[in-house]
């Protein structure tokens, strides 16, 4: 069973040895197959400047082995956004406690497109929703490839676009809003047929943390996901105008 495990500086011991493994995994991944270039280093792994003491990992584990991951970054540190594109966000620069930086999502090549169970990638954006909703957020930033909006609108995400796509190295690039909420949160347990928290945050009691939602019951039979009749991508409609 595929656990995800919160990781912060204040619990980092107890997983330092999934650290090595983690940025060798980023590497073979945003390097070797990605083709990141600018993201190469000598040393086999894939560490930048935004992995600092405050960055908050989540660890996809499946029988003691790192499977996948996402970074949190607080946006009132240096982030992706404010320090390297800022040009894609054309609204207020975003620094605010109450908003992280998504980046680095990945699912082991061959964990990907599951269907047997939830799949990973789903697990890991339910997982991010709770991590938000327990801590207080309101909300994600994220510079991201155009290719997560339908998939972002199919799961009932709520992310506006700061600014138009740009092509950055052969890739169509926005930055997006992405909300944090409560209703969020539990249509996506629903999606992944989860009835109950899905994070694991060993050695974090000292973190304040609200109560979450009640989770509806599961043996009723759920109603599949509907789209809204408008879309959800605020403002991406106008994009082509
Ligand atoms: N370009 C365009 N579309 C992509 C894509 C890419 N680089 N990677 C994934 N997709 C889209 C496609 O629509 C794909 O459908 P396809 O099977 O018809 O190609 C769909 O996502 C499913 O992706 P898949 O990789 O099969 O599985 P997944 O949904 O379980 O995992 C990721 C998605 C992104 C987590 C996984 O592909 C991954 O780890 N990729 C490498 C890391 C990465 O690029 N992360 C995003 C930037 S931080």
């Amino acid at each position: 069973m595929s656990e995800i495990h919160v990781v912060s500086k204040d619990n980092r011991q107890l997983y330092q040895s999934y650290f090595d493994p983690y940025f060798r995994l980023r590497h073979e991944i945003y390097v070797k197959q990605r083709k990141w270039m600018a993201l190469d280093r000598p040393d086999g792994l894939e560490i930048d400047q935004f992995d600092t003491d405050e960055a908050v990992y989540l660890f996809c584990i499946d029988d003691g082995r790192l499977i996948g991951g996402m970074r949190a970054v607080p946006t009132v540190m240096p982030n992706l956004m404010s320090e390297i594109f800022p040009y894609l966000n054309i609204r207020e620069p975003i620094q605010r406690p109450d908003v992280y930086e998504l980046s680095r999502i990945f699912v082991i090549p061959e964990r990907r497109g599951e269907h047997a169970g939830p799949r990973i990638d789903m697990l890991l954006l339910t997982a991010i929703m709770e991590y938000g909703v327990s801590t207080g957020l309101s909300g994600f930033s994220i510079v991201l490839e155009s290719w997560w909006l339908p998939r972002f609108e199919r799961c009932g995400l709520k992310a506006h676009p700061l600014g138009l796509p740009q092509m950055i190295d052969g890739m169509s690039v926005l930055a997006v809003l992405v909300d944090c909420d409560e209703a969020t949160w539990t249509s996506l347990c629903g999606q992944i047929g989860m009835n109950k928290p899905t994070l694991t945050w060993r050695g974090l009691a000292g973190v304040n943390r609200r109560a979450l939602p009640a989770l509806p019951d599961l043996s009723i039979p759920a109603q599949p996901f509907v789209q809204p009749a408008q879309s959800t991508l605020h403002g991406v409609g106008h994009c082509a105008t």
